[in-house]
């Protein structure tokens, strides 16, 4: 099969990772003998140095016409005092916006190999597979904000939605609900917020078109507590905007490492931006240490998702099952025993076990 992706490497350790997905995909090419295309465009810190912007026109236009996209992460230092609109941050919530992409879909499910790592109990973390669904393209990100007033003195952020947002995301909930363990968690704050009584109201309306799908509904506040300290109860959850950021990096402690989680951003129409949940991590940048396995299992979701590779994906996701049962990992994560290797070294494992003739197809 053909297929035209885009590369948006981005910032930092994006650069690094996405050449990695980029070297497991053509693994998968071979074996499977799809054939992949990849032209790589600017977005964020790089595209306001090289384009005095942070989402030039021609990196719009190549998503657009694309299969597929996979993003690495935007923002540094370097642009951390640039005014709002010249935000590398910008040009990855313009993306977003531009494309539709309204429901982010970040699965957390811990590898057993790696149920150690995490700073949590064994006992408490095992089993835990959950599906956070995060509303990506409006909420607090997009209300409009105010000046600032004289002085410095005050400005106003607006958390706002549409019902129809709030419907279609809800719907995607309920229909991934159906596809797992038909439980769906609704996240929000509805004992303060007008936003989050709206929401509450939809998802009351909503469940009765799902009749099979078990509703519960979460303040957001005890929901951060219960994640870590009973996450099996949960298999779907569904959120605001920046619930659902803040969630899914506080989730990602029961994988070991924010390195580990992959995320797609997508739409009705099956396109997608496939993007792992962690940053541009400044502080590791260059050193050919990151964790590159989040942006690979993301390319996982891209094949499943956008190309219906259901093998191709199952390939990937057991490659990398594969190599951490060998014992290998990289730097940030807290394991006892194994082997330590860096960026290039894992994507090499990595790519062994997916061109392997008798790597398992799960
Ligand atoms: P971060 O996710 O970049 O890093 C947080 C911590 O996790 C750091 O210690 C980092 O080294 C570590 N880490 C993250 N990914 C890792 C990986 N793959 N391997 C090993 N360690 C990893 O968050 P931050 O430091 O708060 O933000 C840095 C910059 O990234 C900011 O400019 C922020 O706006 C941006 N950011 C971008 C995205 C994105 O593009 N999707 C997401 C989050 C943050
Ligand atoms: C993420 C990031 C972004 C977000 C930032 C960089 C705008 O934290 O993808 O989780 O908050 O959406
Ligand atoms: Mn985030």
């Amino acid at each position: 099969m053909k297929k035209q992706i885009i590369l948006l490497p981005g910032d930092g350790i994006g650069h690094e990772v996405v050449q990695s997905a980029k070297q497991v995909l053509e693994a998968v090419t071979e074996r499977f003998n799809h054939s992949f295309t990849f032209h790589t465009h600017d977005i964020g810190g790089c595209a306001i140095d090289q384009h005095g912007t942070p989402l030039p026109h021609d990196t719009l236009q190549a998503c657009q016409e694309a299969d597929a996209i996979l993003l690495g992460a935007v923002g540094g230092p370097k642009w951390d005092h640039n005014p709002s609109h010249l935000r590398p941050e910008k040009g990855l919530l313009g993306i977003r916006k531009a494309l539709g992409l309204f429901a982010n879909l970040r699965p957390i499910k811990g590898f057993p190999q790696l149920l150690h790592a995490s700073p949590l109990k064994r006992e408490v973390i095992e089993g835990s597979d959950l599906l956070i669904i995060r509303e990506l393209t409006s909420g607090l990100y997009f209300g409009t904000p105010s000046e600032r007033s004289q002085n410095d003195k005050s400005v106003v952020d607006t958390l706002y939605y549409e019902r129809d947002e709030i419907e279609r995301i809800v719907d995607t909930a309920f229909q991934s609900a159906r596809r797992r363990r038909k439980h769906l968690t609704s996240v929000d704050k509805a004992n303060v917020l007008e936003s989050s009584k709206l929401w509450r109201e939809v998802v009351e309306q909503k469940k009765t078109e799902y009749p099979d799908v078990i509703v519960t509904h979460e303040l957001v506040d005890a929901a951060a507590m219960k994640l870590i300290t009973n996450p099996t109860q949960f298999d779907v959850i569904v959120t605001e905007n920046m619930f659902g950021d803040i969630l899914s990096d506080e989730a990602s402690v029961l994988t070991g490492s924010l390195g580990m989680l992959p995320s797609a951003s997508t739409r009705a129409d099956g396109l997608g931006l496939y993007e792992p949940v962690h940053g541009s991590a400044p502080d590791i940048t260059g050193k050919g240490v990151a964790n590159p396995l989040a942006m690979i299992l993301s390319s996982a979701m891209m094949l499943r998702h956008s190309f219906d590779m259901e093998e191709e994906a199952n390939v990937i996701e057991e490659a990398v099952r594969q190599v951490l049962a060998d014992g290998y990992h990289t730097a940030d994560l807290n394991v006892t025993g194994g082997t330590i290797v860096n960026t290039k070294q894992m994507t090499q494992h990595v790519i062994e076990h997916v061109t392997s003739k008798d790597a398992t197809r799960s």
